[in-house]
């Protein structure tokens, strides 16, 4: 298949994760580290209970993976077999670098020859919001996924429109970002399957990682920007359900 679908943000990830891995060695920091695990807790603990399966009986793919930091969450779960895959050879070097527990393969999400059902759990997370066709990322996922697939990008929402970000840079490349909601997830699902899915469960959250860094600019003590972080976080939770942050879990 053609494969290459974005040469120029290919390249500018290449980039990204070289110059980052030499500058900092990791890619997430501080609080943002526990924000992303929070959503991946929520979703991991929801497709395990769907499933009732053992972890370690099950292989996962992350796709759009960069640097690993979900599939390395993934392999903290329990799961048998990780594999964090992305376009970007220099993410998957320091992927490899980072955690010797994960396997890596080169895979563009939009275009492959990974055959059907190939691993047992596929999840995404910040990656469909890249592409120049995200729902076809997804179907790409459900037909990858022998179980389940994950998902945990951006959720439409009043504030997204109002102050997200709707074209994105990253390096002199632009995406566009594709905010999901429950609906669309639940169509996508329903005709790729041509049948209603064993389970669907949607959860809207919030992400505020720039202004919680704006709080806690003002110190360099990670437990007090820690308590920050939980205090807003926990002050909007009352209100997740107008969440910018969309969880998705199928459930073929
Ligand atoms: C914002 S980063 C997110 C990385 C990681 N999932 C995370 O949340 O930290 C988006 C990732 O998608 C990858 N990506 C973009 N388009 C892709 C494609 N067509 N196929 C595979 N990976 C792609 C990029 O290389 C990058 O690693």
């Amino acid at each position: 298949m053609e494969s290459r679908v974005r040469p120029d943000q290919q390249q500018a990830f290449d980039h990204k994760f070289a110059d980052d891995y030499r500058n900092k060695g990791i890619i997430s920091e501080g609080h943002y580290v526990w924000v992303r695990q929070r959503r991946m807790r929520l979703a991991v603990d929801r497709v395990l209970e769907l499933l009732d399966r053992d972890p370690a009986e099950l292989s996962a793919l992350v796709v759009c993976g960069g640097t690993g930091a979900e599939a390395s969450y993934l392999a903290d779960r329990g799961f048998g077999e990780v594999t964090n895959s992305d376009f970007s050879s220099s993410a998957l070097e320091v992927a490899q670098k980072r955690d010797g527990r994960l396997a890596v393969r080169t895979i563009d999400i939009e275009a492959n020859d990974v055959p059907d059902e190939s691993y047992d759990v596929v999840m995404v997370h910040d990656g469909l919001h890249h592409l120049t066709r995200p729902v076809q990322g997804l179907n790409e996922m459900i037909r990858m996924a022998r179980l389940a697939a994950i998902v945990v990008e951006p959720h439409l929402s009043l504030v997204g429109r109002l102050i997200g970000t709707e074209w994105e840079k990253v390096g002199d490349a632009v995406n566009y970002v594709f905010r999901w909601d429950h609906d669309l997830f639940a169509q996508t699902a329903r005709s790729q399957l041509v049948r209603e899915p064993t389970h669907i469960w949607t959860k809207r959250l919030w992400d505020h990682n720039q202004a919680v860094s704006k709080l806690s600019d003002w110190t360099d003590d990670e437990t007090t920007k820690m308590a920050i972080t939980r205090a807003v976080y926990g002050a909007l939770s009352p209100v997740n359900r107008f969440g910018n942050n969309f969880l998705g879990v199928l459930v073929k």
